[in-house]
């Protein structure tokens, strides 16, 4: 505590001196002049500077409001969205059986096997649960390309996925469940899934009434998505009844996500003045990651810039495509989806947020700088699970990332070999194991589907 404080003191002193503060804060501050150094007063354990920086990346605020989601922080959304995270019934069929490594998914042509929750465990910090795995991607009706992202602390950031390929939380989910690779289902089959289990929910959350016809199959079949005659066949006017409440299925989804907040990590503890709650070890370790440059990326509460960056990860392990352009395909993805933050279904078409984005060579093998609280938990790592440690990770970093080659990808320039000793890499790691937060509020991790 005390040697924190005293640097506080430091810093506060000069910032008013620099300001010529006139808040009537400084005389009592004034008299510890920093230039006098008290007799025996311990060596303080991070400098100005360093604790300027720490001050940066903690503690972790409230979560950015999404006003693209009108329902984003409603309650009654929320439950309706923790209901619909662990439903399995509406999974499409499986493409991929269980081979007994695959956590007993189910045989090919099940259905009602795959739910949100089963890559994203929120017991397990919203990580696939089943990454004892031997595969570095993730399984659903098939196997998919990329290593699942956790999705506590997700509401966090500016675009989601690896690659950026949504523009906000509630289109994610739109997508997700409609793709053969993960759930299989379709936009016809969770609007009567919301009609037959979850009515009243439904109804209490959303302005507009879950439409009567929804209870048989006669205006609407039982599944059915663009590109398949169920839906195509419909008028302009059912698709557009379909897509509102599809649309609300995915805000009632993120509203539930945005109650996943896990904070309270040691690091923070530490941040707030509390010298004994990271290692000697860990102090170091965050020297080391100001120092090289880690924070550049890494920036900010979230300890992410929320940008995107080519740091030549390789493709491979089992399961892992040849190629992934990451952003590069991503973005294309993005700018022509009707679920984006532009288009009718979002609540607010004023954030400017896709303005001036286009695809662009540039974006080729970039990826999203992940946040790093929660780290710990959430091997593999990389968007290809690539790594299975931390220490993995950093020596990849101490390398200077990883070898283009002939890809066109345009590695990040401030990837450069780090020179770090055998302690230098322990030291880093014991710092990021210091970024595990308080566990999720318990009954936010309950299974409430009917
Ligand atoms: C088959 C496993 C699987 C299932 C099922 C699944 N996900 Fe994911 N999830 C992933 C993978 C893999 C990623 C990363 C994908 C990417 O970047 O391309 C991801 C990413 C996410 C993210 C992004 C987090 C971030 O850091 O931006 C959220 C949020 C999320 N999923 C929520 C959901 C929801 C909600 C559902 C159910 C509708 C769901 N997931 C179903 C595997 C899965
Ligand atoms: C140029 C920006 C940049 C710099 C500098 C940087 N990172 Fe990263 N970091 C990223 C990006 C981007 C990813 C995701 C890359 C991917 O999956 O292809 C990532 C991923 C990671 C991961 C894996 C997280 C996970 O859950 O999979 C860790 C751990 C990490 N970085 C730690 C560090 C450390 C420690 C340093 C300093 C030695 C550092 N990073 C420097 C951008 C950066």
């Amino acid at each position: 505590m005390r040697t924190i404080r005293a640097v506080v003191v430091v810093v506060t002193w000069s910032v008013a001196v620099a300001g010529c503060g006139d808040d009537g804060k400084v005389a009592p501050d004034a008299a510890v002049h920093p230039d006098a150094p008290a007799i025996d007063a311990p060596a303080p354990l991070l400098t100005a500077p360093e604790l300027a920086a720490a001050h940066a990346l903690s503690p972790l605020p409230a979560p950015p409001a999404d006003l693209t989601n009108a329902y984003a922080d409603s309650a009654k959304a929320a439950a309706l969205g923790q209901m619909l995270f662990f439903d399995k019934s509406y999974a499409g069929p499986l493409a991929v059986g269980d081979d007994g490594t695959n956590g007993g998914l189910g045989a090919v042509g099940e259905t009602g096997k795959v739910s949100c929750a089963s890559c994203h465990a929120v017991g397990s910090d919203g990580m696939d649960d089943r990454r004892s795995k031997p595969n570095n991607v993730s399984l659903g009706t098939d196997f998919g390309p990329r290593n699942a992202l956790s999705v506590i602390n997700s509401a966090f950031y500016t675009w989601t996925n690896w690659g950026g390929r949504f523009d906000s939380q509630w289109s994610l989910s739109l997508a997700v469940a409609e793709n053969a690779k993960i759930m299989n289902s379709s936009r016809l089959a969770v609007a009567h899934l919301l009609y037959a289990k979850y009515r009243t929910e439904y109804d209490a959350a959303f302005p507009v009434a879950l439409d009567v016809r929804l209870a048989d199959t006669t205006t609407f079949a039982a599944t059915g998505k663009p590109g398949q005659p169920a839906f195509d066949g419909l008028s302009t006017t059912d698709q557009a009844i379909i897509n509102g409440i599809y649309v609300n299925y995915g805000k009632a989804i993120q509203a539930y996500m945005r109650t996943l907040i896990s904070r309270d990590a040691a690091f923070d503890r530490f941040v707030a003045g509390d010298d004994g709650a990271i290692s000697a070890s860990a102090v170091h370790g965050f020297k080391l990651f100001l120092a090289d440059g880690c924070v550049s990326c890494h920036a900010g509460p979230d300890f992410t810039d929320n940008q995107f960056h080519a740091l030549a990860v390789p493709q491979t392990g089992l399961h892992v495509p040849a190629s992934d352009l990451g952003r590069y395909t991503d973005v294309a993805a993005l700018l022509t989806s009707p679920f984006n933050t532009s288009g009718v279904y979002s609540n607010n078409t004023t954030t400017g947020k896709l303005t001036g984005l286009v695809q662009d060579n540039a974006q080729k093998g970039q990826f999203r700088t992940k946040s790093l609280r929660n780290v710990a938990l959430s091997a593999p790592y990389m968007h290809a699970g690539q790594h299975a440690t931390l220490d993995e990770v950093i020596t990849f970093y101490d390398q200077g990332g990883g070898d283009p080659g002939a890809s066109g990808i345009v590695k990040d320039s401030r990837l450069a070999p780090l020179g770090l000793s055998t302690q230098d890499r322990a030291d880093l790691v014991a710092f990021l194991q210091t970024l595990s937060g308080a566990p999720v509020a318990a009954g936010a991790l309950v299974d409430t589907s009917k």
